[in-house]
């Protein structure tokens, strides 16, 4: 699809279906639209009232008629619905393997964090041909990302993660924007991602200074936050180990299980008491402010590395 002044440029894996089914709705619409259109005035021609004193017939019911138009529109809704709800799904649903980054919402302006530790506002370098998984929050009120050619969008809600993947096909710089009116300066609250071939992708990751990974700056801070003095490898701490948590199912005092994804880890740190697991005193202080949003997807990239059996690497 050619970039034109109505349509944005198609990037993404996910573009032509949802062009598909767009212009499936176009198409529905353009036809009932004329159809009712042209039968409105045929009518009114044919049934048009010839002398002043001409009395109407009574109306005539016909079942078979009245079925079949409930029928066709209810046919046509459920295949948009299935339709839409199988995209739906597809796009929400990220495949193994994405390469993650981190985006901080803030106002008027997107902060984003890479693994290996580059952090960038405004704009993200990403490799063409790689499933992206965007995991989103805001630091103060709703902001929106939304990529036109990559036809992903999503609300970025502050207190928990949004995620959202994409895999772009083509290099070439996208703006970004921000959807959702989040105040003054919400119209410039735009930016651009710039999708760049492996060897290019490459070259601006090595670019620059040398950077701390985001899992080194959690592992920094794991222990200047002394998060070490009870969350230890050995189990003799007065939390749970963290060891292999991350992605496990997670047993808590309610008897309860929940998966520990990024958003259980991060409520866990701001809000210690919301879900304690089980066998653990409800000990543990909040660190609702005094981690920054950055501070605290560092400490959750340092959880996920831990792996259950590497005791040696925590600090
Ligand atoms: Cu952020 Cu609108």
């Amino acid at each position: 699809m050619r970039t034109s002044l109505l349509f944005p440029e198609a990037a993404s894996t996910a573009a032509w279906h949802v062009d598909l089914l767009y212009f499936f709705l176009l198409a529905v619409a353009g036809f009932f639209s004329t159809l009712i259109a042209v039968l409105i005035i045929y009518f009114a021609i044919k049934y048009r009232r010839r002398s002043a004193h001409e009395i109407g017939e009574k109306p005539k019911t016909n079942l078979l008629l009245e079925a079949t138009w409930t029928a066709i529109p209810l046919v046509i809704t459920l295949i948009v619905f299935v339709w839409g709800a199988a995209i739906f799904f597809a796009n929400t649903h990220p495949p193994d393997g994405t390469l993650d980054i981190y985006v901080v919402g803030k106002q008027w302006m997107w902060k984003f964090q890479h693994l290996d530790g580059q952090r960038e506002i405004d704009e993200l370098h990403i490799p063409v041909d790689r499933d992206i998984r965007i995991i989103a929050t805001s630091e103060d009120v709703i902001h929106d990302f939304f990529v036109p050619a990559f036809r992903v969008k999503t609300d970025v809600v502050p207190g928990r993660y949004v995620t959202l993947w994409f895999h772009p096909t083509r290099t070439g710089r996208y703006r970004l924007f921000c959807a959702e009116y989040c105040g003054t300066k919400h119209s410039g609250m735009t930016g651009e991602v710039i999708v760049m071939s492996p060897p290019d992708y490459q070259a601006w990751l090595s670019g620059g200074q040398a950077q701390e990974s985001l899992t080194d700056t959690g592992s920094r801070l794991f222990g200047a936050l002394a998060c070490n003095t009870c969350h230890r490898a050995d189990t003799q701490g007065r939390g749970p180990a963290l060891e292999g948590v991350f992605g496990s199912e997670v047993k808590l005092q309610s008897g309860e299980t929940v998966i520990a994804d990024e958003g259980y880890v991060r409520e866990s740190i701001l809000n210690p008491r919301a879900k304690v697991v089980g066998g653990y005193q409800p000990i543990m202080p909040t660190f609702q402010g005094q981690v920054s949003e950055e501070q605290l997807l560092a400490l959750v990239e340092y959880v996920k590395s831990l792996h259950a059996g590497k005791a040696g690497q925590s600090r």
